[in-house]
């Protein structure tokens, strides 16, 4: 489950070339650890895949999936677009070179300063995501604003009921009844362009007919030039999920397209998880271990940088950092917070895991830095890229000043 430049060698792991060890010495653990070599590739093999079947096409990273700037930057770099929810994440996204015109913004409760902050950068599109939407456009416009409209194609995707988006009873979008309303709702707008469709079912999706069965349902609806189709393909996190490639998914997206829309259509992708997820691993070090009913390996993280598993029940695959081989011993993996839930991995067999050693989580690219939070006063942990033998800091650890920072009470003057 190792990013692709991942050399286990003697009591060590080598990443883009650099010693994991050395990178905990250095940088400290928790840390976020990524394949920059891997991530460029997959960029490019995100893009090749589309655009080989179907040159007008745009993939716009799924910001929300690592909301830096230095993973946004290096995707900007690589050609991509941005997919970015309010104006938070706008903001990253310029602050990281994005072009305003490759930037489509999302939301189902977008507020007046999200929309303002889109209108002022000029970005691409605008997602409108139910009618409010479209009045608070319509109110704040100064110029012809283009948007694509969010349907509910009513498909319960196959997947946790927390990542499915696309089910009837949604809180996204628009049900397919009542978007010819929603349409002549905008066409009464001077200042709003609906330039197409927008559909998104869920996250860490692998039945690709569902995907297809989205865009059947766009297909029922009045013809536009322009589909966005959303993200969602799920990534494997253990040895025995289903592989689902990029290049698998595109072909399904593209065929039904050509199928159900025509092949002149501009399309939109926005991949998240599958783009960022398997480049990146977690480090931990081991701070105490407990023997008892079950075995407790307790490391110096936990929720406070990973909240999949105690969110969506997402399994992962730890490793011991040099001991790739020899005696396990089935324990539970946990982290540093005050709560039981705080399982990283539950029942998982680890070699001879010791306090002190390294522990690597693999496939915590997508959405562990996004969750990340400062549960019993935990510090963010920093990002650190590898590439060639060069580690390098891109974002660096929280300190303890800014923990306190927000506290307007602390040390006032007045
Ligand atoms: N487009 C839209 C409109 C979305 O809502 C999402 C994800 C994506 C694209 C990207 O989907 P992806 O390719 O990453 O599956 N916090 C959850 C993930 C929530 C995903 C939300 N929307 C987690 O930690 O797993």
């Amino acid at each position: 489950m190792l990013p692709p430049s991942a050399v286990p060698v003697e009591g060590d792991l080598l990443l883009g070339g650099c010693s994991l060890k050395t990178i905990a010495d250095r940088f400290g653990t928790p840390a976020y650890v990524l394949d920059e070599t891997a991530l460029r590739e997959r960029a490019r093999r995100f893009r090749d895949a589309f655009t080989s079947l179907h040159p007008k096409t745009t993939v716009c990273f799924a910001s929300k999936a690592y909301p830096s700037v230095s993973v946004i930057g290096l995707l900007v770099e690589e050609g991509l677009g941005s997919d970015v929810v309010g104006a938070g994440e706008l903001m990253m996204a310029l602050a990281a070179g994005a072009d305003p015109a490759g930037i489509v913004m999302h939301g189902n409760a977008k507020s007046d300063l999200d929309i303002q902050a889109a209108l002022d950068a000029g970005i691409g599109r605008i997602v409108v995501d139910g009618f409010d939407d479209i009045d608070r456009i319509a109110a704040l416009a100064t110029a012809v604003t283009p948007v694509l409209l969010r349907v509910s194609p009513g498909i319960e995707s196959a997947t946790h009921s927390a990542l499915a988006t696309g089910g009837v009873g949604a809180k996204f979008g628009i049900p397919v009844d009542q978007v010819p309303a929603a349409i002549a709702r905008i066409e009464r707008e001077p200042l709003i362009r609906l330039d197409g469709l927008h559909a998104h079912i869920g996250s860490q999706i692998f039945e690709l007919d569902q995907f297809e069965a989205a865009v059947a349902a766009l297909a029922t609806l009045p013809r536009f030039g322009v589909y966005d189709l959303g993200g969602g393909l799920g990534v494997p996190y253990v040895p025995g999920d289903p592989i689902v490639t990029v290049e698998r998914w595109a072909e399904r997206l593209v065929r039904a397209v050509h199928r159900h829309l025509g092949a002149d259509v501009e399309l939109l992708v926005e991949p998240g998880r599958s783009l960022v997820a398997p480049v990146q691993v977690t480090a931990y070090r081991i701070v105490t271990i407990k023997h008892g009913v079950r075995t407790h390996v307790a490391v110096d993280g936990g929720m406070g940088d990973n909240l999949e598993p105690s969110l969506y029940g997402q399994r992962f695959a730890p490793l011991v950092v040099g001991k790739w081989r020899g005696p396990t011993q089935t324990v539970e993996l946990v982290g540093r917070h005050c709560e039981s839930g705080d399982v990283l991995v539950s029942g998982v067999d680890l070699v001879e895991p010791e306090v002190g050693d390294l522990v690597v989580v693999p496939v915590t690219g997508a959405y562990c830095f996004t969750m990340s939070n400062n549960y019993n006063g935990a510090l963010k942990a920093p990002v650190v890229f590898c590439r060639d033998g060069v580690a390098r800091l891109a974002v660096r650890r929280e300190t303890y000043d800014e923990l306190l920072a927000r506290e307007v009470g602390v040390g006032a003057a007045d």
